[in-house]
């Protein structure tokens, strides 16, 4: 287990969308350089950085055309090395995004496959022995390339999957085992790049949908054992290389296929959407909503059994966001956001914070989609820094998505000064993180207090005891802590007298004897 993950905090960066150097409107590597300070101010020591490889960007680089190649758009390979060099020297470390189960389909890999199954990489991609067979619970594109045969997708339509081979084979005239040659041929290529980056100095892998290689694959049995094999090359050869996994399945992600860490993702009704984005029948029920419609124990049922049971072994990942959901803006509002990140950041597992979450940026409603992202569009606008041109992110007169240009709009600078801010509380929680190693990965958790459709929420992280009261109403529960310190609070609470009083929206952090 690499050691740095014990104090890791994460920041996502989007690099199209960061720091545009060169003026081109798209952001670069060279502006994720020059924003390190501010990465490691927040009190981020890792970056996990989405694709920055050579791509058509028909999927914002989740379409890779070359794994060894930095897209020119964001620079070169040496700009990469000189990024690792410098976030090194200032304590931090950079997760590449690894994207295993497909390429784009102008990969030179798919270029030479989908001309004849006489081509030496026929075998890299799944495809059907004729142009007339497509079975139809499967994703195939159908008689668009030479070769006679239909070809499986993983996501969007260029992005053919990779083939690692059916668990549960039902065509055997095309389904091949994973066991064969071409199937552990593309194992082999994966962990070469891999080895590539990492040889480079890269400290590891977001890994996308890391659940996906193995086809007919239900209980993920033969994909869990690739990952395995994975594992025991970094354990053999870079130990402190760490990947953490796009699956959301902490057992079967930690447990069975040996990832460091498992992203909490907002899937409908786990931990993470119970928490903020859970909607029914059209209205908001996340327990931080202050409408008071949320129920802890939906989020205590969820996110407590994983919990245990990869304990020791791994991490769960909460996060503010990713590229692919909504921000919390579309849901909540400022004291609620607050809340929730002050309890994201003191929860165990090593916690992952979304570029611009931190100074409350919004999610922009329908603006055109962009590189594939449609309704995902609007939580990949520009990064807003300043009150300058475009709000700091680009001196281009056409950034590639617009920059939010509603009136008070947030910046770094705006928020920076003011003390009421998102970026205060984001900034001293995750500084409390660091000073205490109980409210760190690796500390005890324990749910301390949680009843059906009441508030507040009350856990120990080690000596800290943690209450939360997002409702909007006062509400106060008998419990005799032992209380030494109080070490941070968000509006009126208190815990004295054997009883925790938690006024509306609020939270406190106590120290024990
Ligand atoms: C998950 C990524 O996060 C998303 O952005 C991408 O479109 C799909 N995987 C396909 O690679």
């Amino acid at each position: 287990m690499p050691q740095w993950l014990k104090d890791a905090v994460f920041y996502e960066i989007y690099p199209q969308s960061f720091y545009d150097t060169n003026g081109d409107g798209i952001g670069d590597l060279q502006g994720i350089i020059e924003k390190l300070d501010y990465v490691k101010d927040l009190g981020c020591n890792a970056i996990w950085l989405n694709p920055i490889y050579d791509s058509p960007f028909m999927d914002a680089g989740y379409d890779v055309r070359d794994y060894k190649k930095v897209a020119p758009r964001y620079g070169t390979n040496e700009d990469a090395v000189r990024l690792f060099e410098q976030a090194h020297k200032k304590g931090i470390k950079i997760l590449l995004d690894l994207v295993p189960g497909h390429t784009s389909d102008t990969h030179q890999w798919f270029s030479q496959a989908k001309q004849s199954t006489d081509s030496p990489l026929a075998g890299r991609y799944i495809f059907t022995n004729s142009v007339w067979e497509a079975p139809p619970q499967y994703k195939f594109m159908c008689g668009i390339c030479p070769r006679d045969g239909n070809y499986l997708v993983n996501f969007f339509s260029s992005q053919p999957a990779l083939n690692y081979g059916f668990y549960d084979i039902t065509h055997p005239d095309w389904q091949m085992p994973c066991d064969h040659p071409d199937c552990l041929a593309t194992v082999e290529a994966l962990k070469d790049i891999m080895r590539f980056w990492l040889d480079l100095g890269a400290d590891g892998f977001r890994v996308d949908m890391a659940d996906s290689l193995v086809k007919n694959d239900e209980e993920k049995i033969a994909t869990a054992k690739i990952w395995r094999g994975i594992r025991e090359m970094l354990d053999k050869d870079y130990p402190q290389a760490a990947l953490v996994s796009e699956w959301s399945n902490p057992e079967r992600a930690i447990n069975n296929a040996g990832f460091h860490m498992d992203f909490c993702l907002d899937h409908c009704k786990n931990a993470n959407n119970y928490l903020f984005r859970y909607t029914e029948d059209g209205e908001n029920k996340g327990f931080f909503n202050k409408n008071g419609k949320g129920n802890i124990m939906d989020f205590v049922r969820a996110y407590v059994p994983g919990y245990e049971k990869t304990k020791g072994n791994g991490y769960i990942s909460m996060f503010t966001c990713n590229h692919d959901t909504p921000r919390l803006t579309n849901y909540i509002e400022k004291e609620a956001i607050k809340l929730g990140y002050a309890v994201i950041f003191t929860l165990p597992g090593v916690p992952f914070l979304y570029y611009g979450d931190e100074i409350g940026m919004k999610y922009a409603k329908n603006i055109p989609s962009v590189e594939g992202g449609f309704n995902r569009t609007g939580s990949r606008t520009p990064m807003q820094w300043n009150s300058g041109k475009n709000l700091g992110f680009s001196s281009s007169d056409k950034p590639y998505i617009p920059v939010d240009s509603s009136e008070g709009a947030p910046t770094v600078e705006n928020q920076k000064s003011d003390p009421d801010s998102i970026y205060k509380v984001v900034t001293d929680i995750i500084r409390l993180r660091h000073e205490n190693e109980d409210l760190q990965a690796d500390g005890d958790f324990e749910v301390v207090y949680a009843e059906e459709n009441t508030f507040p929420f009350i856990y120990r992280r080690g000596a800290f005891v943690i209450a939360v009261n997002p409702s909007a109403k006062e509400v106060s529960v008998d419990i005799d802590l032992p209380v030494s310190e109080t070490i941070y609070k968000i509006n009126d609470s208190k815990a004295e007298d054997g009883r925790v009083t938690m006024g509306a929206q609020s939270f406190l952090m106590i120290k024990t004897k």
